[in-house]
């Protein structure tokens, strides 16, 4: 099983301010749909509060340290491991994690394709993407113009590693 990271993060590393994301780029969360539907999600409580509801058509499996802790529609896991070994289990071919940083953080090493949109920005936030590591490889590159309904320039980019 492939395990994806895919995020937005301006310029400057900004991925939220206060709880939530910090633009509206509503081509990205189209793209962002497109690419999760019909698989697992990996996502913190915080990202998952954000959101406020179980993404549809998609296993959504939240990560949580809370005993105890029951989400209607989702499946809650106390370690990264044992939600990336039941999307697994699951006959899951690609998993994606969907953050937030805490959770990003935890799973690049776990990460071996990232699609990665580039917020042509620098923007005022308070949570930022960690380090991606090493050995990515630029696979493709499109570039999108703001808009009425896109705050900001996007570029989106997916890459690999071994
Ligand atoms: N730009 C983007 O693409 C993007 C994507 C996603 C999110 N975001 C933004 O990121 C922000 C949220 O990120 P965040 O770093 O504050 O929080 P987060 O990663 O969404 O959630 C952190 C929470 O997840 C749980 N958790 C993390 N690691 C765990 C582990 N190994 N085992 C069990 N539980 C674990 C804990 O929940 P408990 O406290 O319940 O124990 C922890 O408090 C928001 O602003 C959101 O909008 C941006």
């Amino acid at each position: 099983m492939l395990v994806s990271c895919i995020v937005a993060v301006s310029q400057n590393g900004v991925i939220g301010k206060n709880g939530t994301l910090p633009w509206r780029l509503s081509s990205d969360l189209k793209r962002f749909k497109e690419i999760t539907t019909g698989h697992h999600i990996i996502l913190g409580r915080k990202n998952y509060e954000d959101i406020g509801r179980p993404l549809p058509n998609r296993v959504n499996l939240v990560l949580s340290r809370k005993e105890n802790l029951k989400i209607e529609g989702c499946e809650v896991f106390s370690s990264l491991e044992k939600a990336i070994e039941f999307a697994k289990e699951s006959g899951e071919t690609e998993c994606f994690i969907i953050g937030g940083a805490e959770v990003y953080k935890q799973a690049m090493p776990f990460c071996k394709r990232l699609y990665l949109t580039s917020v042509e920005t620098s923007i005022d936030g308070d949570i930022f993407m960690p380090s991606l590591g090493d050995g990515w490889v630029l696979d493709s590159e499109e570039k999108f113009s703001a808009d009425e309904k896109n705050q900001y320039a996007t570029t989106f980019k997916v890459f690999s590693r071994k």
